[in-house]
C-alpha cells in the first residue's frame, strides 16, 4: 500500500472512530452499545408482509425473483431516462444484507447497486467490519434510477417493493441494514424521520432490521459516520452470537 492510500485509509479509520488496531476483534465480548437508550431494549415488531413460494436455492429463487421483474414497466421510471434495472448483488446466502434507496448515475450505467461514490464509501464500511462486497447481499428498494437522482416516488416505491421484499424473503439474512430513510421508512411501515429510527433494532420476519445513515449522507456530513460505525459494530456482534441484554 502506497503512503497515499495509507494516510487515506488511517483518515478514514479516524473518522469511524476507530482510534487503533487490536487483533481481538473489538466487538467480541461487549455490553450495550452506548449509543442505545433505554426504550430500544425494546424490540418492536414490524408488520408482516406475504411470503413467497420457495425455490430449490436463494440463488434459483433470486434468479426466479429476477425474471418476473423482466424489463420492468410497472411505474413511470421506465419512461424517465433508466438504463438498465439494477436488481442486486452479492451473495444470495448472506448472513447480511444491506438495503439503500435507488440506483443513481453510475449505477445505471454499471447495473449494479453501490458502485459510485455513495458506493464506494459503503464498500469501504463493509471491509471495515470484516467483510467483502461478496460476501454480503445489496439491494435497494427502488430497481431503476429516479431522473436527476430525485428522491423516489410513492407509486414507484409501491411497485417496486414487493420485489425487495421477495429478495429479502429469499436469502433470509439475520440482519438487514437499511440505509436511509427511504429503505428504512418502506421495511418498516413507519413515517418515523431516520433520525429516529437509526440506533434502534428491529424485529423484521426471521432478521433483526437496523436503520442506518445513508452513505451518500455521510458524504455530506463524514461526523455522522462515527454513529453508523457504532452500528456496524452492533451489526457484527448479532452476527457473531452476541446479545446485549
Ligand atoms: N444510493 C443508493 O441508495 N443505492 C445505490 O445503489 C446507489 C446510491
Amino acid at each position: 500500500m502506497s503512503q497515499d492510500a495509507l494516510k487515506a485509509h488511517l483518515e478514514f479509520f479516524g473518522e469511524l472512530g476507530i482510534d487503533g488496531v487490536r487483533r481481538e476483534p473489538e466487538w467480541r465480548g461487549r455490553a450495550v452499545s452506548a449509543h442505545r437508550r433505554p426504550e430500544d431494549q425494546e424490540i418492536p415488531v414490524a408488520p408482516a408482509v406475504p411470503t413467497v413460494q420457495l425455490f430449490a436455492s436463494p440463488a434459483e429463487t433470486l434468479a426466479a425473483i429476477r425474471e418476473d421483474l423482466g424489463d420492468c414497466t410497472r411505474c413511470k421510471l421506465h419512461t424517465l431516462g433508466r438504463r438498465q434495472i439494477v436488481f442486486g448483488v452479492g451473495n444470495p446466502n448472506a448472513d447480511l444484507m444491506f438495503v439503500g434507496e435507488a440506483p443513481g448515475a453510475d449505477e445505471d450505467i454499471q447495473g449494479e447497486p453501490f458502485v459510485g461514490r455513495a458506493g464506494q464509501l459503503l464498500t469501504k464500511i463493509i471491509e471495515a467490519m470484516g467483510l467483502t462486497r461478496d460476501q454480503v447481499y445489496i439491494a435497494n428498494l427502488i430497481k431503476c434510477r429516479p431522473p436527476q437522482n430525485r428522491n423516489p416516488e410513492p407509486d414507484e416505491a409501491a411497485e417496486c417493493e414487493p420485489f425487495l421484499f421477495r429478495q429479502i424473503d429469499s436469502i433470509r439474512p439475520k440482519v438487514i441494514v437499511a440505509l436511509g430513510k427511504f429503505a428504512a421508512q418502506a421495511l418498516l411501515r413507519t413515517s418515523d424521520p431516520i433520525t429516529r429510527l437509526r440506533g434502534r433494532e428491529f424485529a423484521y420476519r426471521d432478521a433483526i432490521l437496523m436503520p442506518t445513515y445513508h452513505p451518500a449522507y455521510l458524504l455530506r456530513t463524514p461526523s455522522a459516520k462515527r454513529e453508523v460505525w457504532e452500528d456496524m459494530k452492533r451489526v457484527k456482534e448479532i452476527l457473531s452470537g452476541q446479545r446485549s441484554e
